[in-house]
């Protein structure tokens, strides 16, 4: 049995599999509806989410299965007192398969100790985000073509955004990437992601502080919002939730095939102008997480490719 706590939990040559097997879902829907009649994914979600609970939540129905859950601690026995460990042993009898998110960085880890089914990491506090990356992976490889030989520009929360680090920790593995991180001085990436990965890993990178600067040289900008409920006083939040805001200005400095990523939710870090601009490509992303979550269940539960 496997799990999907960290991005590098799947090799390059299986996320090759997954990706390729995405692709093929998205253009053959219909042949994948009944692939999973009869199992049951369960939806364990201690913090709030649009994306990534319902995008798992249609992945399963698109398959064929079931989805039961919470959406929030206050609406399960978390909210009593129960252990991870505990909830997790208990949703083993009623689910085949199981994605959480939690506040504390490691709890899908613990959960997969104590779990019979498959856990999936769907977002552990300021940690990892390994979905959402597998989704940027899709995106980047649907749109660009390829994964590797890229500069991307990652922008705004580097400090406490889970779907960053994720994103460095499976992009260093692809040869030729470059880096240029783009943050106000307070939200640079943590020292383990620049010595851990980014230096343990001879990967070209820059930390600046001007985007309009950086703009002209990026094949992918990764915008991400300032996350409000991982800082420690609101001052500080008030004082740099608006440090960047890409507009039709800043977009006049990208390349022409340069294309705008976001995990979401958006709060002010793009201009709505922004969204008709086709280089625009945070929507579709959204979509392709579907696809790449359908793609992940099946793998996870060894489900059969149809002809
Ligand atoms: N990208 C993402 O994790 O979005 P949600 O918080 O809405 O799930």
């Amino acid at each position: 049995m496997r799990h999907l706590l960290n991005p590098l939990d799947f090799s390059t040559e299986e996320i090759s599999h997954l990706l390729d097997l995405a692709n093929d879902i998205e253009h053959n829907l219909p042949k994948y509806a009944h692939v999973c009649d009869g199992k049951k994914l369960a939806t364990l979600f201690y913090e709030p989410s649009t994306r990534t609970r319902l995008s798992f939540e249609a992945a399963m129905l698109n398959l064929g299965g079931s989805v039961l859950g919470f959406a929030s601690a206050d609406s399960s026995s978390a909210a009593k007192g129960e252990s991870v460990a505990d909830t997790i042993r208990i949703i083993s009898c009623y689910a085949d398969i199981c994605a959480m998110r939690h506040p504390k960085e490691g709890a899908p880890l613990v959960a997969s100790q104590f779990s019979s089914i498959p856990v999936i990491n769907a977002g552990d506090g300021g940690h990892q985000h390994p979905t959402q990356t597998l989704t940027d992976l899709l995106t980047i490889r649907s749109l660009k073509g390829r994964l590797d030989n890229l500069t991307i520009g990652l922008c705004g929360d580097l400090k406490f955004g889970r779907t960053v680090h994720s994103l460095i920790n499976a992009l260093v593995r692809y040869t030729g990437i470059r880096f240029v991180l783009i943050s106000p001085q307070e939200l640079k990436v943590p020292d383990y992601i620049r010595t851990d990965v980014l230096d343990k890993n001879h990967i070209e990178y820059k930390e600046v502080d001007n985007l309009d600067a950086a703009m002209p040289e990026l094949d992918i900008l990764y915008m991400t919002r300032v996350q409000k409920e991982r800082f420690f006083n609101e001052e500080d939040y008030i004082r740099l939730k608006d440090s960047y805001i890409l507009d039709k200005q800043k977009m006049k400095l990208a390349k022409e095939d340069m294309y705008i990523l976001h995990p979401l939710p958006r709060v002010n870090e793009i201009s709505v102008e922004v969204d008709k601009d086709p280089r625009a490509a945070y929507f579709r992303q959204a979509q392709y997480g579907v696809y790449v979550r359908m793609a992940l269940i099946m793998t996870l539960l060894e489900v059969e490719k149809p002809c």
